[in-house]
Formats: C-alpha cells, sequence, structure tokens
C-alpha cells in the first residue's frame, strides 16, 4: 500500500476513523486554484536559489496545470489517502511528472503552504463579496432615489415617532453597508500578508526569496515573522467578525421589512420570487427571504464565535485545531454572498404601497412639530413639550386627531397659540422641515444619494 507523504517515521497504520477524521480534502478542495497557484511560484522561487534547474521548473510548473486542469475538468481521482488539498496535488504531481515531483516541498511546509492558500483564497472572495455589498447598496439608492415623494411614520420603539420620507429609511440601511464596505476594504491588507516562505515555523533554510514570492502572487507585504505567519489566523477571525456585523445590518433591515409586510402594517408587499407558501394555510405568502436573512446572521456570528473558541489557548505556531479554520469560514463567504445577493433581489422586487404609509401617518406624529411651532414662538422646548403633550392627551380623550381640535381648544392650552396653527397639520412641511445634514427633507435625502453614489463610484 502506498505511503502518506509523511510516511516515513511510522510503522503502523492509520485507524481508518482517525484518517476520515483527520482528512479536509472533501472541504479544502475549493481551494485547489491558489494551491496550484501558490505551488507554481514557489517552484519559481526554488529555481532562483538553485535547487530547481530551468528544465525541472518548467516540467514541474506544466505538470501543476495539468493537475490544475484535471481538478477544474472534474476529472481529478480523489485517492483514499489524500490527505488534504496539498498532499493531493503533490501525489497527483508525482504520479504526472516523476520523482522530480518531490522536489517541489523544498523548504516549504504545509503550515506555510495552508496559510498562503486561505489568505489567496480569501481575497479572491472578498473582490466578489464586495461587488455583491455594492449591488445592495445600489438598489437601495436607487429605489430611494425613485420614492423620495413617498412619506410613512419613522418609529422608535415600534411607536410611531415623526413624519420621515421612505427614502430616508432606505438609505439609513444603505449608510450601514456603507460602512461595511469601508471596512472590508481597511481589512484587505491584513489578509493580504505572503506567508509563503516561513518553512514549518523557523523560516526557509535555502532562502528564498519571500518578497519575489509576495509579489508573484499579488500580495501586498511579507509576513515579517516566520511563526506568526504559520499560526496566525487573525485575519479569518477579522473576517468572520466583518461578516458578522454586515449579516447584522442584513438582519436588522430583513426584520423591517418582515414588520412592514405583514397585513397589520401593509406597507410593502415581497415578490412572490421570494416568498413561499404553506402547506396547509392556502391564502399564505410568507416572508421566507427575509427570515432566512435573519436566521442566517445567527449562523455566520456562531462561525466566528466557535472559531474564536478554537483558537484561544493554542501554543504557539502551527496546530491541527487550526484545520477547523476552513468550514467556518467557507460557510460565512457561502452565507453572505448568497444573502447579499438575495437582499438586493427583495429590495429590487419589493412592492411598496405609498396609500398604507400614509394612512399609518396620524397627526400625533406631529406632536414634536406641535411642540417647535411654539419654540419658535419664544416658548422654552421644555414647556411646549408639555403643552403638546396636554394638546395630544385632549385630542386622545375625545377621540379626535390633533387637527381635530379648534383654535380655541389650543388657546386654552397655551394663549400663543395663533391661526397659523393649521401649518403644523402638514405632514410634508414636517418633514422639509428636517434640512440640515441627515435630516430627511428632500434635499437632504438628495445629498446622501450622492455622497453613496460617490462612494460606489470608487
Ligand atoms: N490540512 C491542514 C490544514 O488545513 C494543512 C496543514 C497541515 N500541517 C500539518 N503540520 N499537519 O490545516
Amino acid at each position: 500500500t502506498k505511503q502518506k507523504l509523511w510516511g516515513g517515521r511510522f510503522t503502523g497504520k492509520t485507524d481508518p476513523l482517525m484518517h476520515a477524521f483527520n482528512q479536509s480534502l472533501k472541504y479544502d478542495q475549493r481551494m485547489h486554484v491558489v494551491d496550484i497557484k501558490g505551488s507554481i511560484a514557489y517552484a519559481k522561487s526554488l529555481t532562483l536559489v538553485g535547487i530547481l534547474t530551468k528544465e525541472e521548473e518548467i516540467k514541474i510548473t506544466d505538470g501543476l496545470a495539468v493537475v490544475g486542469k484535471e481538478w477544474q475538468d472534474g476529472t481529478f481521482q480523489i485517492q483514499a489517502d489524500d490527505e488534504d488539498i496539498h498532499t493531493a496535488n503533490e501525489r497527483r504531481l508525482s504520479e504526472l511528472i516523476g520523482p522530480l515531483g518531490g522536489k517541489l516541498h523544498t523548504g516549504r511546509s504545509r503550515n506555510d503552504q495552508v496559510a498562503t492558500d486561505m489568505r489567496l483564497w480569501l481575497l479572491e472572495e472578498a473582490k466578489d463579496i464586495e461587488q455583491g455589498l455594492k449591488g445592495l447598496i445600489r438598489v437601495l439608492v436607487e429605489r430611494a432615489d425613485k420614492e423620495k415623494d413617498i412619506l410613512l411614520p419613522g418609529y422608535t420603539h415600534l411607536q410611531r415617532g415623526q413624519p420621515i420620507r421612505w427614502s430616508h429609511l432606505l438609505l439609513s440601511h444603505a449608510f450601514s453597508f456603507s460602512s461595511d464596505l469601508q471596512r472590508l476594504k481597511q481589512l484587505i491588507p491584513r489578509v493580504s500578508v505572503s506567508p509563503l516562505g516561513c518553512g514549518a515555523l523557523a523560516g526557509n533554510p535555502f532562502v528564498v526569496d519571500r518578497e519575489f514570492l509576495a509579489k508573484e502572487l499579488g500580495f501586498q507585504s511579507v509576513a515579517e515573522n516566520s511563526m506568526w505567519g504559520v499560526g496566525d489566523r487573525d485575519f479569518i477571525v477579522e473576517f468572520l467578525m466583518w461578516s458578522s456585523l454586515s449579516m447584522t445590518h442584513i438582519s436588522r433591515m430583513a426584520e423591517d421589512l418582515v414588520i412592514y409586510s405583514t397585513a397589520e402594517f401593509g406597507f410593502v408587499t415581497l415578490s412572490d420570487a421570494y416568498s413561499t407558501g404553506s402547506s396547509i394555510m392556502p391564502q399564505k405568502k410568507n416572508p421566507d427571504s427575509l427570515e432566512l436573512l435573519r436566521g442566517k446572521s445567527g449562523r455566520v456570528f456562531g462561525n466566528m464565535a466557535g472559531f474564536l473558541m478554537t483558537l484561544k489557548g493554542l501554543p504557539s505556531t502551527y496546530n491541527k485545531d487550526l484545520q477547523e479554520d476552513k468550514e467556518p469560514l467557507f460557510d460565512a463567504v457561502d452565507n453572505i454572498s448568497a444573502s447579499f445577493k438575495i437582499a438586493e433581489g427583495v429590495v429590487a422586487t419589493l412592492d411598496v404601497h405609498a396609500e398604507k404609509m400614509r394612512a399609518a401617518l396620524t397627526m400625533d406624529v406631529l406632536a414634536t412639530d406641535l411642540a417647535d411651532y411654539l419654540v419658535r414662538k419664544g416658548i422654552p422646548f421644555r414647556e411646549t413639550h408639555h403643552i403638546s403633550g396636554r394638546a395630544v392627551a385632549l385630542a386622545e380623550s375625545r377621540k379626535c386627531q390633533l387637527n381635530d381640535l379648534t383654535l380655541e381648544d389650543y388657546k386654552g392650552l397655551s394663549t400663543t397659540f395663533a391661526d397659523d396653527i393649521h401649518k403644523v397639520f402638514d405632514f410634508e412641511a414636517s418633514v422639509e422641515r428636517r434640512e440640515s445634514i441627515g435630516g430627511t427633507s428632500r434635499k437632504m435625502v438628495d445629498r446622501q444619494i450622492s455622497v453613496l453614489r460617490a462612494i460606489l463610484a470608487e
């Protein structure tokens, strides 16, 4: 039977259950592209220090290209003894080119190899994730631009608060996502660090040019300490933290839309494309897309918490526990990528019921404006807050709206009220008064849209 790559010092066989427990190929094979890429760069660096001749290098890199092609075509034959993507590729290379294949790993360890692969893989994925995130921001901005005329109550504590533009709400979510975009860009330099050439832990005795390797692979910098280079997985933790926060934003937006899509609110209807029905209740149209977005956030957070738990207490450099970095990272990447696309689709296809939103605008959401009216006539806000509150209580006791009270009623609360009070009971006027930066006036909503468009164009 064939020997394991590391089998020299062993006389006994691996327990079959242990082999299955140990092997990561079933999930780390998705790194086959970057694993081959890293090996090709490493072969070149070995030529530069005289370990390989140019002809040997070409044989190795040609062989690696064939192995890569087999993965791509789906013809790569996995062998029972293959442990992970690194051993599988090396085993196959040697089958293709003979014992020369055994020179490739000179001075290299799977420890610097796997760390290199993980970083390269994440850098590639991060590009797609960035596009997905931008797609979501874009659809929020475009909707906001088109639907500026729609007004609804803004809520605090899920209680009606003040009138806002629907666009303002959409953009509030877009700003959360735009900070995610900024944070994603900011963490890239810490992912883009090359561990290749760190060896097992102490460094590379054949003095391969690590800066050459980093450049070949497109890394921004080189890990300055080989023990750190092979043992560090902070870039994964950081990405998982980033994903958890961004999924939290998705989840909060989803929750708004779940609430707004109930019959009780009736503000929005999800398109059929993003809803599902009930197996028993024929009338049901459930917002499963939104609920899954909300649910996946817990799962991604779990990946982060779980992996931090794996890391805590590990001694320096490589320990096999680190193989447990893959599934949480892969799962987070898969779920956040899908979530951005689903969220984008949901927002793009949402039916918005402007009249229902409008109908929810009861006059009490102008109580702040009523207090502000008196402020403009010179009364301290603390007093006007109280007077407006009494007007609300009076209307409530008469089961009428604030604008149904007579001028005499108002004068009974404060002699400062005059017949221009009717101007307060105007939702458009209310939102238009919020005209300083960040407000819900048309001009300030337009400003938000241009700020976000500029960010998207960067
Ligand atoms: N499959 C391993 C992992 O993902 C590769 C590194 C193995 N290194 C070692 N010294 N056993 O972590």
